[in-house]
């Protein structure tokens, strides 16, 4: 059995008697359920209490006027459809009210069919404002949903990036240097010293992956000269130093990893111009490359390698303040230097890559 129909209520608010009662009965015949009040602060009362969706008042009353009573109510509820009863020639009052958030305004003396059609359109109006703001409402939800899942869906592709990456960054580890650590660790000293320097968060990212992906141009390089045992022929040598332009013509193709060529490609420079392979000087080195060069040789130094016995984190200190000006950006040291003893230690000291057990080839040396 379906519930009845829920009456439509109104609320009158007038002072004249005759007046009130006719618009009582016209409410009353068309089905409305009518509430009534004598002025505008027994109106209010009302309207607090029972939150008609229509409201008529007249505006001339004791104790509190119509158009108090107006922005009273619309302050307590703003969907509230309020139509105002004027007197004939008080098109100004018509108008503030208006101004004031009614929805209409009918002119004395009422008739049954003005009043009926007013109630009617104000109903139907309120009705359509509250549809749309409750449409707006849900599309804003659905807005905000969507964004959420945009976001995870990127935070998760991101999360992918990095880790091929990474993964990325170990392999040519273990190939050259033989132990997958490094990178964690050099990635970690650049990212502390960037941080330390003043980079902003957002070229960290750039860095990371610089950081992690500078030796990948020795993909190309045969293993007859990546791993030979003893020093390097003269001819071996230029082969060996083509690999950051290798690497830089690998990375410079993927969008979102063009942030890290710079890095890739000037990660051999060195502060005095005597690096490679553009013999760039100074502040001409990419900011990202004066950093990973001092982050990479610190670890280099501290680090056991086939081809050199780690040394004291204080030792590896003085020799990158000794080769401040020569090797490596003055400025870069001065930070490098203030970076606390405890933070380089817990970097170094950090987790190594699940599964990988930190492994050493024999064979190779620093290039
Ligand atoms: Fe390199």
């Amino acid at each position: 059995m379906s519930k009845p129909p829920v009456p439509r209520q109104v609320l009158v608010v007038e002072d004249d008697a005759r007046v009130r009662g006719a618009l009582r009965e016209i409410f009353v015949n068309d089905g409305y359920q009518c509430l009534v009040a004598t002025n505008g602060r027994e109106g209010l009362d009302a309207f607090q209490m029972e939150r008609p969706p229509l409201t008529l008042t007249d505006i001339r009353m004791p104790v509190m006027d119509g158009l108090d009573f107006l922005k009273r109510a619309r302050a307590i509820d703003s969907d509230a459809a309020i139509i105002v009863i004027t007197g004939v020639g008080d098109v100004g009052t018509a108008i503030e009210s208006l101004k004031s958030g009614a929805y209409d305004f009918i002119v004395k003396p009422v008739n049954v069919e003005g009043v009926l059609i007013a109630a009617e359109r104000a109903l139907e109006r309120r009705q359509l404002l509250m549809e749309r703001r409750e449409y707006h409402t849900l599309l804003e939800r659905r807005v905000a949903e969507a964004t959420r899942d945009l976001t995870a869906a990127l935070n998760e592709l991101d999360d992918t990036y990095r880790s091929t990456i990474e993964a990325l960054g170990s392999a040519l580890d273990t190939r050259d240097i033989g132990t997958h650590a490094h990178s964690r660790r050099v990635v970690g000293y650049s990212l502390a010293l960037a941080r330390a320097h003043g980079l902003p968060e957002s070229q960290l990212r750039d860095l990371e992956h610089g950081v992690l992906l500078h030796d990948i141009g020795k993909i190309g390089i045969p293993d007859g000269i990546l791993l030979k045992p003893g020093p390097l022929a003269p001819e071996e040598w230029k082969i060996m130093r083509t690999h950051p332009d290798l690497g830089r013509r690998l990375v410079e193709p993927i969008p979102f990893l063009r942030g890290a060529v710079p890095i890739v490609y000037h990660h051999h420079e060195r502060w005095d111009g005597t690096g490679y392979p553009s013999g760039l000087r100074g502040e001409t080195i990419p900011l990202g490359a004066r950093i990973f060069a001092a982050a990479d040789a610190f670890d280099a130094m501290t680090f056991d390698r086939p081809y050199s016995v780690a040394i004291s984190f204080e030792a590896a200190r003085r020799e990158i303040e000794r080769c401040s000006g020569t090797h490596f950006d003055p400025a870069v040291v001065e930070t490098f230097l203030k970076l606390p003893l405890e933070l380089l230690e817990t970097i170094r000291n950090g987790p190594a890559s699940p599964g990988q057990p930190a492994t050493k080839n024999p064979l190779t040396r620093e290039h």
